[in-house]
């Protein structure tokens, strides 16, 4: 695809080719990212970062990209902070917002939202998450990670395993890391959730005709006995008509250190799009496994820079220049990566 100028609104807009594009740029953003060089490739961009729904990762996650550009970030966050409280419609919104930004981060709670946005838009949008549709950057870094951690173990996404575990209905992380997969050969899914919180009939049909394994299962042990990656999420309790429907299901599948030493092979990869809940009624991802060496959330959080400061510079088209506006960084930087 031709990245320069465009919006990005959903993983089908890509081809293998563009994920690997991608990808190829955020491996050159490590020194970046992890503080040993300092670029200001974009000193004197804005980056609109627009958040009407709660975030802690991806907004800030796509504020550090633009900084570690040398862009600068304005941010709104929440409906009753906009002028969308007082009627104005999305339309309105970004025909000015557009005015003074040279690109816009944003997430809304209504599916197909960020895409409406965008037709208004006069510069590149890209979606942090619409509803329970889609988290394309989200997917990305989690499929980058997933390259990262089986590259050492000589397996890679073609053939990969993956059990996918939770609210597989409203979770959009996993609805756009399954439209991904699609990209890639002879993947096997298993697909752990309630019944009633299983993941959208089409999108399975996608899994399978590309070619993919895919199998149901409300039971976790048995689901990730054979996988390389287990994938866990929380119930989106956003997405439901109230607390006590939402309660139903929290706690259903935890994954404990006991659990993974009991069913997982060695070395099995956990991932999670965080947050995680870790009050004592979820704990889909126990806090004992946070000494397990393959417990990669954090591994996610971390490449998630790498990710969105890819996505910027080639939508801004300054990938080959970045490094032309680089110097060495001229503080202490601690051991973090
Ligand atoms: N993974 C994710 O979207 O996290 P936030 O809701 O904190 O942005």
């Amino acid at each position: 695809m031709q990245f320069a100028g465009s919006h990005i609104l959903s993983v089908t807009q890509f081809e293998r080719a563009d994920v690997e594009r991608i990808f190829a740029v955020a491996d050159r953003m490590q020194p970046y990212a992890h503080r040993e060089r300092v670029t200001k490739v974009l000193d004197g961009a804005i980056l609109g970062s627009m958040f009407f729904e709660p975030s802690t990762r991806t907004r800030v996650s796509f504020g550090s990209a633009f900084n570690l550009l040398g862009g600068e970030v304005r941010e709104t966050t929440g409906f009753e902070n906009s002028a969308i409280a007082k009627g104005e419609s999305l339309y309105d919104t970004a025909r000015v917002l557009s005015g003074y930004s040279d690109v816009i981060a944003m997430r809304h709670p209504a599916e197909g939202s960020v895409a409406e946005f965008a037709a208004a838009s006069r510069v590149p949008v890209i979606n942090g998450g619409d509803g329970a549709n889609e988290h394309p950057s989200q997917a990305l870094l989690d499929l980058y990670t997933i390259k990262k951690e089986l590259a050492g173990r000589g397996r890679g996404i073609d053939q990969l395993r993956i059990a996918m575990v939770g609210d597989l209905r409203y979770g959009r992380t996993v609805h756009s890391l399954c439209k991904l997969l699609c990209l890639f050969k002879g993947v096997q899914v298993v697909l752990v959730s309630p019944q009633e919180l299983c993941m959208p009939p089409a999108i399975v049909e996608e899994l399978r005709e590309a070619g993919h394994d895919v199998m149901t299962s409300e039971v976790l042990e048995a689901s990730i006995a054979h996988v390389d990656i287990v994938y866990s999420t929380r119930i989106q309790e956003e997405r439901f008509s109230s607390q006590q429907e939402a309660d139903l299901y929290r706690g259903r599948f935890r994954l404990n250190q006991s659990i993974y030493t009991q069913h997982c092979e060695p070395n099995t990869v956990i991932m999670h799009p965080l947050p995680r809940d870790s009050r004592d009624t979820a704990r889909e991802l126990d806090d004992d496994l946070n000494d397990n060496p393959n417990l990669a959330i954090f591994r996610q959080t971390d490449n998630g820079v790498l990710v969105r400061m890819a996505l910027f510079a080639l939508v801004l088209d300054v990938v080959e220049q970045v490094d032309a506006h680089a110097r060495d960084v001229n503080w202490y930087t601690a051991g973090r990566f």
